[in-house]
């Protein structure tokens, strides 16, 4: 799911976004299937540090989110200087999160999953190989600001199929299918 190199070629940069469980991964991974845009996880930019910090069950705090969000940003620029557009799996439930993503590439585009707790909540009981407490979903909901209308972002409701999402985003934002991964 790699993009061809094209440097100077015009890049698109999505950031599909929302609280654990809302269908980040799986709706960044089917546009990036369809779009041939090149698809990243942001969980796996997390420096050593946070990672330990996580694994001892310690949050993060926006301090030790920053250096993460800015590798991020790196990360989408580089790819732009490249040529190749992208999208990314990121929760960026604060302004300030986006702000710092967008401080990458000239254009950075979010799509936010959102809807109804009690849906993505009984997704997450259903999900094989994982355990959320209950706990977790509700402090990323008191989290998540909500964007702005300057911030101009596609939101999309969780309750459409996986399909449908990947479709509304594709649609919704314009992703011509092969054209803006430079092919
Ligand atoms: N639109 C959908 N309809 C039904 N099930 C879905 C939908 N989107 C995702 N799922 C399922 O819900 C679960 C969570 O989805 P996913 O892992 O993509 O969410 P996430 O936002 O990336 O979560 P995390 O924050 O934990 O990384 C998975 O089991 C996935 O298969
Ligand atoms: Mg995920």
């Amino acid at each position: 799911m790699t993009g061809e190199r094209r440097p100077g070629a015009p890049t698109r940069h999505v950031v599909v976004m929302g609280v654990s469980g809302a269908g980040k991964t799986t709706v960044a991974l089917g546009v990036a299937a369809r779009t041939g845009l090149t698809f990243a996880e942001a969980d796996e930019f997390h420096p050593p540090a946070n990672v330990a910090r996580m694994r001892a069950g310690v949050p993060l705090d926006d301090a030790a989110r920053l250096p993460w969000l800015r590798d991020l940003a790196g990360w989408m620029a580089a790819r732009a200087a490249d040529g190749v557009s992208t999208v990314l799996a990121c929760s960026a439930l604060k302004r300030s999160y986006r702000d710092v993503l967008r401080q990458g590439p000239p254009n950075v585009e979010f799509v936010l999953l959102d809807g109804p707790a009690e849906v993505i909540r009984e997704r997450m009981a259903r999900r094989a190989g994982h355990y959320m407490p209950p706990s977790l979903l509700e402090s990323q909901l008191a989290t998540l600001e909500r964007p702005h209308p300057d911030e101009s972002v596609l939101v999309l409701d969780v309750s459409l199929t996986p399909d449908e999402l990947v479709s509304a985003a594709v649609d919704g934002l314009g992703l011509t299918t092969g054209v803006t991964a430079g092919r």
